[in-house]
């Protein structure tokens, strides 16, 4: 195709269009929000008709640093000028070592794996621990007869490490799981925050224990320090790896590089990827050097992970969140977002919780139907939110934001839930005037009928279901 060609087709391509095309070629996989984009700019994305949207969500996550940065457009520049987008990892390139310098430092571990997403950071992360206790037991004793083998790994109720089969069977939801069963074997899960739980299921067969220090996707829960604490000793004393997965919260999102690093511990092995790469794919698993002595050249690899171009723009997210300042920025602006929720939370009684850490915050609500309305219309208002776990809206901002979008977000939250109460409020009264009716609905299905003025939006709106990750 000629490069007209190209720009021709890209022009006349609708939503419409696409969405045609799409049907027809791909795997049914995912459920869109029905918005074509076309470019972005700072904390904006705009679709193909040119409407703007405030993006609350960072493409889950990733764009910490908004669009267009000029930070991560001069490294994609320079390196493509250069000509090396990819080595493979039989060769040397310039940036894996000072990036991995650069994660050592603000991790306090020693080494890093670069991957090309968050799951196979989990993968190589869970290999890792594997390996890790196979080399602690030394050959003689996996050899001697009845020897429990250090193979489990527990997890959380609730987590979420991604879809790829070891870190999909660490993964809680069930309905993720079970189509794909059999999964890796030996996966315990322990109670959320419940560290006796954890005492009774973390012993000497354990190999890891897996923990998302601010869970992302299960909707936005911070792991107490009491936990994380607990979690490091138990680990210590049973001989098993403690593995941080910071894929969501970490890289500065809660204010601080690393979750963790807000209740003070260490643990032997960080995942991460999202911002990293500046939304190029990279990922990486970070460990520390007696950990890393379990890995001989050839016990694991990639093609692509850690290659020229993701690095050096790597280098650039990092350094730019460095330069400025955006931890700090993070912190304040966490807290006054924080503040403006809580606000919104005192006039509207169908917002139960907020949640979270930094700009990784989940706002809890009544029910289901009001998070759909809310996702849903939050779009036709030029807002990007998104739903997680039926009930919360999770906001994952760019860290670039600044006070005027919180208050832009906040102002459009409130009108959605004064319009979503006034609507239930008006179709339950309308239910009520006849009683007769309402007495004939049985009681769970009264909340359903209770939104179908929801459901006239949803008809103007078209079907804008929000997604999880
Ligand atoms: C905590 C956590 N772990 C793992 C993953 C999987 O990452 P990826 O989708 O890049 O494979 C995610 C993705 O959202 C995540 O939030």
């Amino acid at each position: 195709m000629t490069a007209s060609a190209a720009t021709k087709h890209e022009v006349v391509a609708t939503l419409a269009s696409v969405k045609k095309a799409e049907a027809g070629t791909l795997l049914p996989t995912y459920d869109r929000y029905q918005v074509l984009l076309r470019r972005g700019r700072g904390v904006y994305v705009y679709d193909a008709e040119g409407r703007r949207y405030l993006d609350f969500l960072s493409g889950i996550g990733v764009n910490a640093l908004g669009y267009g940065h000029p930070a991560i457009v001069r490294a994609i520049e320079e390196q493509v000028a250069r000509g090396l987008l990819h080595t493979s990892n039989l060769f040397f390139h310039d940036y894996q070592a000072e990036l991995a310098r650069k994660l050592e430092a603000i991790s306090g571990l020693d080494r890093a794996f670069f991957t090309n997403s968050g799951s196979e950071a989990v993968e190589g992360a869970l290999k890792l621990a594997r390996a890790h206790a196979r080399l602690k037991a030394g050959t003689r004793k996996l050899l001697r007869p009845g020897f429990q083998k250090k193979t489990h790994v527990v997890a959380l109720e609730n987590s979420f490490h991604g879809r790829t089969f070891a870190a999909l069977s660490t993964t809680w939801t069930k309905k993720y799981r079970a189509p794909f069963a059999p999964l890796m074997q030996g996966v315990r899960f322990v109670k959320f925050n419940d560290v006796a739980d954890l005492e009774r299921k973390l012993d000497a067969s354990v190999c890891a224990l897996i923990v998302e220090p601010v869970q992302g996707e299960g909707g936005i829960h911070n792991v107490s320090r009491e936990f994380l604490t607990r979690a490091r000793a138990l680990t210590h004393k049973h001989g098993a790896l403690l593995i941080a997965d910071e894929i969501q919260s970490g890289l500065g999102r809660t204010g601080k590089w690393f979750a963790y690093q807000h209740a003070g511990i260490r643990p032997d092995i960080v995942t991460i990827a999202k911002p990293l790469g500046g939304g190029l794919p990279l990922g990486a698993f970070l460990t520390t050097d007696a950990v890393a002595k379990a890995i001989k050249p050839g016990l694991h690899g990639t093609t692509f992970g850690g290659g020229p171009l993701t690095c050096a723009v790597a280098l650039a997210v990092l350094s730019t969140i460095e330069s400025e300042g955006l931890l700090r920025h993070v912190a304040n602006i966490g807290a006054y977002l924080r503040a403006r929720l809580e606000e919104l939370q005192a006039r509207h009684a169908l917002v139960r919780e907020i949640r979270g850490l930094g700009l990784m915050i989940g706002v809890e609500l009544a029910d289901a139907e009001a998070a759909k309305f809310v996702a849903r219309e939050a779009m036709a208002h030029g807002l990007i939110v998104n739903r997680t776990h039926e009930v919360v809206i999770r906001l994952l901002p760019p860290f670039i934001i600044e006070r005027k979008h919180v208050d832009e977000l906040v102002r459009t939250l409130d009108q959605l839930l004064r319009r979503y109460a006034a609507e239930t409020n008006s179709e339950r009264r309308r239910l009520a005037g006849n009683s007769s009716d309402l007495a004939k609905v049985p009681a769970g299905r009264r909340r359903s009928q209770s939104s179908a003025a929801t459901n006239v939006t949803n008809a103007r709106t078209g079907a804008l279901r929000s997604k999880s990750i």
